[in-house]
């Protein structure tokens, strides 16, 4: 029932879906949560609280948050056995393969209903997979690095205890730093939700069969995954230390050009923002914050970000193209600063992003007109014709 809008190649469609959650303006580079602009939520909020919003679409009171917090803190913890799904893995698996297998399983483990008529199921898996997401990725970490897994602790905020499971270890106490915990919430607040992007979209057309929850959410990951969609901000940080020194930036502007090239400046451009990703503009302050606490603010990696972002942003062909830092641009600095090899940074979106992949989850399927996605498509084949037998071919 979405607003009729033509495209290239001249034929009509409709919008994929109508949605309350996220709107963006993406010339303005705005983008709102159930209305609150995401500089606002990013400076003032917090993770769970956003998760809350988008859940049930209002800011929630103290109770209710306490409430709410006190629930997903109490649903952290893992079955015991499926640490037997981590220990099936190659110990050098990337964690977006582990958490694509282990979140898939958890179909197995906590329900295996696809009855989503269940407002049971509504809700815990909601609960379940928000508050476990965190464990999954910090085990996926812990076993490609061959350390103990670390179990989730109820004295910590959600953002610490992620940080804390993923660097404690037994043999020693590990204090987790609340600024790095803060920028690790805001970078958690930065991706939960982003309209019907890719990996939403997937899990919005999985979620129009009926499929069970945590199998609809596996495929979101699955998506995530990609070098032009999640995948990103890895691409983006190994773009970066590619062009190493700022003196190397005018030649890799012309390669970004070259249509001859493969290269691309990952972490430029979006499908919808054709001015500042938002998301780009608090994550860049963030990145200041954060390695100015960890000593390293003149890491070259950052000078190198912000120049080519200086010089980028002034080069006719991005100008006329309206390619602009994205979400990725920055956040992966900031995530390797803070400890995390390349391969956590996608997994850490995929975290991040559960609460808006559940929220437009249980959007679909609260929709009673459900009907099964079904995108429609442009045949460009063979005209009908009569089969040909071997002998003549
Ligand atoms: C995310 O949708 C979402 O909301 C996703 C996301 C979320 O929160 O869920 O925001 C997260 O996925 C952010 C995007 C991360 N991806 C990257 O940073 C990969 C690099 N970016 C590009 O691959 C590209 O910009 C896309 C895929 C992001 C957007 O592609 P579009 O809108 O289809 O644009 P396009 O590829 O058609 O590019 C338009 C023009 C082309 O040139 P012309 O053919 O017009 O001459 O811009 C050029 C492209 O060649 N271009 C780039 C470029 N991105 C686009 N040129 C050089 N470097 C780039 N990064």
């Amino acid at each position: 029932q979405g607003d009729v809008f033509t495209y290239d190649p001249g034929f009509t469609s409709t919008a994929a879906c109508e949605s309350a959650i996220t709107f963006i303006d993406g010339d303005k580079g705005e983008l709102l949560h159930r209305g609150y602009p995401i500089d606002q939520l990013a400076g003032k909020s917090h993770y769970l609280e956003v998760c809350y919003l988008l859940l049930y679409g209002e800011l929630p009171t103290a109770d209710q948050l306490e409430e709410f917090e006190t629930t997903v803190t109490r649903h952290t913890m893992l079955h015991e056995q499926m640490q037997y799904f981590f220990r099936g893995f190659r110990r050098d698996a990337h964690p977006m393969a582990v958490m694509v297998g282990v979140v898939g399983a958890m179909a197995a483990f906590y329900h295996d209903s696809t009855d989503i008529t269940d407002p049971w199921q509504r809700e815990v898996a909601s609960f379940r997979l928000i508050a476990k997401m965190p464990t999954i990725a910090a085990w996926a970490y812990k076993y490609s690095i061959g350390q103990p897994f670390v179990y989730p602790r109820n004295d910590l905020d959600y953002a610490s205890n992620f940080l804390h499971m993923c660097f404690a270890v037994p043999a020693e106490e590990y204090k987790v730093d609340p600024i790095l915990a803060r920028a690790m919430d805001r970078i958690f607040t930065l991706h939960a939700d982003h309209e019907q992007n890719a990996s939403t979209s997937t899990v919005r057309l999985a979620s129009s069969s009926g499929a069970n929850p945590f199998a609809c959410i596996a495929a979101g990951i699955a998506c995530l995954w990609g070098p032009a969609h999640g995948g990103a901000n890895q691409a983006a940080l190994e773009t970066l230390k590619e062009i190493g020194s700022v003196d190397r930036i005018p030649e890799y502007i012309e390669r970004a050009k070259d249509k001859n090239d493969p290269f691309r400046l990952m972490g430029f451009g979006h499908r919808v923002y054709k001015n500042f990703d938002p998301r780009a503009t608090v994550m860049k302050q963030s990145a200041d914050e954060v390695l100015d606490l960890l000593g390293i603010e003149d890491n070259p990696i950052l000078q190198v970000a912000k120049e080519l972002e200086k010089q980028a942003t002034a080069d006719q062909y991005f100008i006329d193209r309206k390619l602009f830092p994205n979400v990725d641009f920055y956040s992966g600095i900031i995530l390797e600063a803070m400890g995390f090899p390349t391969s956590m940074f996608t997994p850490i979106f995929a975290l991040a992003r559960t609460v808006g992949w559940i929220s437009q989850w249980k959007e679909q399927i609260s929709d009673p007109a459900l009907k099964i996605g079904r995108p429609r498509q442009l045949y460009t084949g063979a005209a009908k014709r009569d089969y040909v037998d071997i002998e003549n071919r």
